[in-house]
């Protein structure tokens, strides 16, 4: 029987990281996949390689540019006659972007000696030198020893009860991501990110899309001054139908399309009939099949899998990251469990700050934030002081055509340490950086409004939205 110092079930962000991580530190490492691509070929990578982060930002930016040609480049000057876009060759360069990353992967496997096994992997109890794996794969079960365990098998798009998704008519992100043509009018049930993301991308490309929430505030998880401007932008400005406070009905499915009953908050009944419908309602994690019993491990009442700060199960030396364990489900909170899970099995003192895990919302514009909201300060009766500049008074986002938005920081009254970052603009995903950096070093607001920062770039207005929080911004 193989035996290996490190184990690790799932090759998504969590996972890959994890086994690369562990490798470097100089342990023998395989990293057990199941998952098959397209083609059925076996892929690395995990939902966020295939059909997750890295394919939505590629239709978000072929849409993207497609409604820069259409609306945005006249005012440059450039006229573009005939603009016509081929769905079949946006979905090819997706595809073409995941196989290219999911490729990285397998060679930063082969670079660190990670071990790909290929197959479902379930524990079998303990053996002589840790726990027992079974991977039942393509050509029947093989059985491996490993002393550390590092669990990172992910989630599942979390499905209404009684509607089946084909991913042809009702789809989850899956079939989203997969559209072979524009639908007249799409449904989504949903306004979180990828209901916000996926919708804005068939959106762009002509869909008459309508988005119906169950809560009845939108962007709960936003700071408000933030969900107030995306409403106005993505309602008003970009024409998706919202509508919020929703109690689902019967959903039927028939040959043209799908019918969807509801009621408004108002209590005022109404149908939606769509070609397609996207069901975007949260994800669950994967643990079907595990054999956690079999090594004492529990999972808590929404099927997570328990573990402490540092990410430790009830088993010595099995650990679980990324999206099946509590927290934020995004690539990079689970990169960084990965990292911490394999340096605390090397003897080190892995550590996650889980109060600096940014969020972006890759609309347009995106929105990102890193930290405490203004809503939650309030709540939390803190004292805090605030600081907000527009991109529209900002040089470069004039000249790039990008005025909208802005940044928002919240810092402490008295020590004036910065509490969280909230921006809403064309590129808020690579602006929140500086943010969450500046948080990570525990910087006041006075820090980041005396760093220099260059002329012109976006970045002033973080540096003046720093100054402001002292009400002393320049260009306001
Ligand atoms: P996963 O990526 O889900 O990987 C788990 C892997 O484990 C899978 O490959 C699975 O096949 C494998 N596995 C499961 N069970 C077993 C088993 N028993 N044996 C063998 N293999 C197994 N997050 C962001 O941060 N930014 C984004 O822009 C973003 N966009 C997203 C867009 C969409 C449409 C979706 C659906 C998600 C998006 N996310 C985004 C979330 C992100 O994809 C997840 O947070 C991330 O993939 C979680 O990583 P993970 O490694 O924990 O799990
Ligand atoms: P989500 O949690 O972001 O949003 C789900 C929405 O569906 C919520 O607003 C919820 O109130 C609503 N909802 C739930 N049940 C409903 C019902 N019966 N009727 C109507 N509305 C209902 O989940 P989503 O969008 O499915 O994404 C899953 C996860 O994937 C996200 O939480 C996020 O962690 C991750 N993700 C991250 C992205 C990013 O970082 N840019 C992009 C896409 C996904």
């Amino acid at each position: 029987m193989k035996k290996f110092d490190v184990l690790v079930i799932g090759a998504g962000p969590a996972g890959y990281v994890a086994a690369v991580r562990a490798a470097q530190l100089g342990k023998s490492v395989a990293c057990v996949e199941k998952w098959k691509g397209p083609n059925g070929e076996p892929a690395l990578g995990g939902t966020c390689l295939n059909v997750g982060c890295i394919p939505s930002k590629a239709l978000l930016e072929s849409s993207e540019n497609y409604e820069k040609v259409l609306h945005a480049f006249g005012d440059h000057g450039i006229r573009c006659t005939g603009v016509e876009f081929d769905v079949a060759r946006m979905l090819a360069r997706k595809d073409a972007v995941v196989a290219k990353n999911t490729k990285g992967i397998e060679f930063l496997f082969r670079k660190n000696k990670v071990a790909w096994l290929k197959g479902h992997a379930r524990f079998a109890g303990t053996a002589a030198g840790g726990y027992r794996i079974e991977i039942a794969g393509d050509d029947g079960t093989e059985a491996v020893v490993a002393a550390h365990v590092i669990i990172a098998t992910g989630s599942k798009a979390r499905h209404l009860p009684g509607v089946p998704v084909d991913n042809v008519r009702i789809c989850d992100n899956e079939g989203a991501l997969a559209l072979p043509s524009v639908p007249k009018k799409l449904g989504v049930i949903g306004a979180g990110v990828i209901g916000l993301e996926l919708g804005s991308v068939w959106r762009r490309l002509g869909a008459d899309v309508t988005i119906l929430e169950a809560l009845p505030t939108f962007l709960a998880a936003c700071d408000e001054a933030v969900a107030k401007e995306a409403w106005k932008s993505f309602t008003k400005e970009q024409g998706l139908k919202i509508t919020l406070g929703v109690r689902l009905g019967e959903i039927r499915q028939g040959k043209a399309g799908v019918r969807i009953e509801y009621t408004e908050a108002d209590g005022s009944a109404h149908v939606l009939e769509c070609d397609r419908l996207i069901v975007s309602i949260g994800r669950i994690p994967n643990t079907d099949g595990l054999g956690l019993e079999s090594v004492g491990i529990a999972v808590d009442g929404r099927g997570f899998i328990e573990v402490d700060d540092h990410c430790r199960t009830a088993a010595p030396g099995v650990f679980a990251v990324g999206d099946v364990v509590r927290g934020p489900m995004l690539a990079h909170k689970g990169e960084e469990e990965g990292v911490m899970a394999a340096e605390i099995i090397a003897g080190q003192a892995g550590h996650v700050n889980y109060a600096t895990i940014p969020w972006v919302i890759y609309t347009s514009p995106e929105i990102a934030w890193v930290g405490k909201t203004e809503q939650q300060l309030k709540a939390e009766g803190a004292a805090y002081k605030t600081g907000t500049f527009p991109f529209s008074a900002n040089g470069r986002a004039l000249s790039q055509g990008e005025p909208g938005g802005f940044v928002k920081v919240l810092a402490d009254a008295s020590t004036d340490r910065i509490l969280g970052v909230h921006v809403i603009h064309a590129h808020a995903s690579e602006q929140v950086a500086e943010a969450v950096l500046a948080m990570e070093f525990m910087a006041a607001a006075e820090d980041v409004a005396r760093t220099c920062h260059a002329h012109p770039s976006l970045s002033e207005v973080m540096k003046e939205a720093m100054l402001g929080v002292d009400k002393r911004s320049i260009h306001l």
